[in-house]
């Protein structure tokens, strides 16, 4: 008599979820996009939406950019894994001239979007990560990608949240090392900027401790005093230079950026390509085609770029000191397109309504105002802490460039010109100031 096989049930295919590697699992979308699709929604739904949380340039791409990109469309070749030699060329040059640094052709690293570059150096380094808190929502949940622990820097608003030489120092006092800091200035969320001397002291105590730096400069042409000083000037063997065509572009969708190494690191520049090439192979071919005329620069694009700073540098004061006027503790921002109000001297009143900390006090202004923000919590801060990012970028950017054009000078443009061009940036702060009550 046959025996009856004894069968195992095969796992449904649903299952698959139970396969998500666990370093992952627990990820939920980067908060910035969901609350850029919430809003979305909220949108579609007939609501008026100030949007203030999703961090994303306001101005256009600067016409002769668009035209070289026009131009290179036909190019569907792979380019190198590096990047095209005659854009690493021009991405060095821009740098040199600009920062002041001693950056080559032969260092520089062309990649789909600063992001992913600083992915694959997370990846690729051997040591532990120094984050300081707050920092850019990335930079952490892409250490967890990698199984890593990421080590923060604690900063305070009585500091303006910046990392100095004694916070770096004891961070490092509980590890073996090697390290690498990831300081990004002009800051986001915080919207604050280091000096000269700031960078030679953290540069000093880097160099005491072997840590190396990947300076997120993302950010730099967007100083609005123009005065943007590379770490890579302070500690050049040690710092590696990230940025792109994201923000002083405009071209966040374009997915380019750029790393700088120097010369004592290109054994990592050189582990970076080999990944890359199993990987991401090349950044698109049109893209860093047109990226050579945005980096090789001109009169047009420091015009471009004076706008920019002008039109951000008064707003971003403004809506600083409308929040300051209410009570609201929250820095005067140097630099890119954000303030980190903290709403703690409002706490009482905050509990009172049920709001005790950034998650809910963003989801409460969301709903109640329209006012879209993100909380501190992604950047970082803890969960009980009332801070939230705010990004004045919510107004049409090439009406407010040229219309800035046409204000006499290049100090502030004043309040006529702020509340013609950028009035949903002014009510979205005075819509959280009535709903502090
Ligand atoms: C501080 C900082 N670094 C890096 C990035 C990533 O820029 P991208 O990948 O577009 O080059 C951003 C984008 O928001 C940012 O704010």
């Amino acid at each position: 008599m046959a025996v009856a096989e004894k069968t195992v049930a095969p796992e449904p295919i649903e299952s698959a979820a139970d396969h998500v590697h666990r370093n992952v699992s627990s990820l939920g979308e980067s908060a910035t996009l969901a609350i850029h699709e919430r809003s979305a929604t909220l949108v579609r739904e007939g609501r008026h939406v100030y949007r203030i949380g999703f961090g994303q340039s306001p101005f256009p791409v600067p016409e002769r950019v668009v035209e070289a990109l026009r131009r290179h469309a036909p190019r569907k070749e792979y380019l190198p894994v590096r990047g095209l030699e005659e854009l690493r060329a021009a991405v060095a040059e821009h740098h040199r001239q600009l920062d002041g640094i001693d950056a080559s052709a032969d260092g520089v690293m062309i990649g789909p979007g600063s992001k992913e570059l600083i992915f694959l150096l997370q990846l690729i380094f051997r040591g532990q990560v120094l984050i300081p808190s707050p920092s850019w929502v990335s930079y952490a949940p892409q250490a967890r990608i990698l199984g890593r622990r990421p080590v923060h820097v604690p900063t305070t608003f009585e500091d303006g949240w910046k990392v100095d030489p004694e916070r770096l120092t004891s961070a490092c006092a509980g590890g073996a090392g090697p390290w690498l800091l990831i300081l990004n200035y002009p800051n986001n969320p915080v919207g604050n900027t280091y000096s000269p001397a700031e960078l030679a002291d953290l540069a000093e105590a880097a160099r005491r401790h072997r840590i190396l730096i990947l300076a997120d400069e993302i950010y730099g042409r967007l100083h609005f005093a123009g005065g943007h000083a590379s770490m890579a000037r302070f500690y050049p063997e040690g710092t590696i230079v990230s940025s792109g065509l994201s923000k002083w572009c405009g071209a966040g969708g374009w997915r380019l950026g750029t790393f700088v190494f120097p010369r004592q690191l290109a054994a990592l520049h050189e582990v970076m390509g080999a990944v890359a090439s199993e990987t991401f192979t090349a950044a698109s071919a049109p893209i860093q085609l047109a990226a050579v005329e945005a980096f090789r620069g001109g009169d047009d694009l420091d015009r471009y770029l004076a706008g920019c700073r002008r039109i951000l540098g008064a707003l971003g004061r403004r809506s600083a000191q409308v929040l300051r006027a209410a009570g609201v503790r929250v820095h005067e921002p140097e630099g890119g397109f954000y303030i980190f109000p903290d709403f703690s001297p409002f706490a009482e009143r905050l509990a009172a309504r049920g709001i005790t900390g950034s998650p809910t006090l963003c989801e409460r202004l969301l709903a109640d105002t329209g006012v879209a923000t993100l909380p501190g919590l992604p950047f970082g801060r803890p969960t009980d802490e009332l801070t939230a990012r705010l990004c004045y970028v919510d107004f049409d950017g090439a009406r407010a460039l040229e219309e800035i054009a046409r204000v006499p000078g290049n100090g502030d443009p004043g309040n006529d010109f702020l509340e013609r061009c950028c009035g949903d940036v002014l009510r979205a702060m005075e819509r959280v100031v009535d709903w502090l009550g």
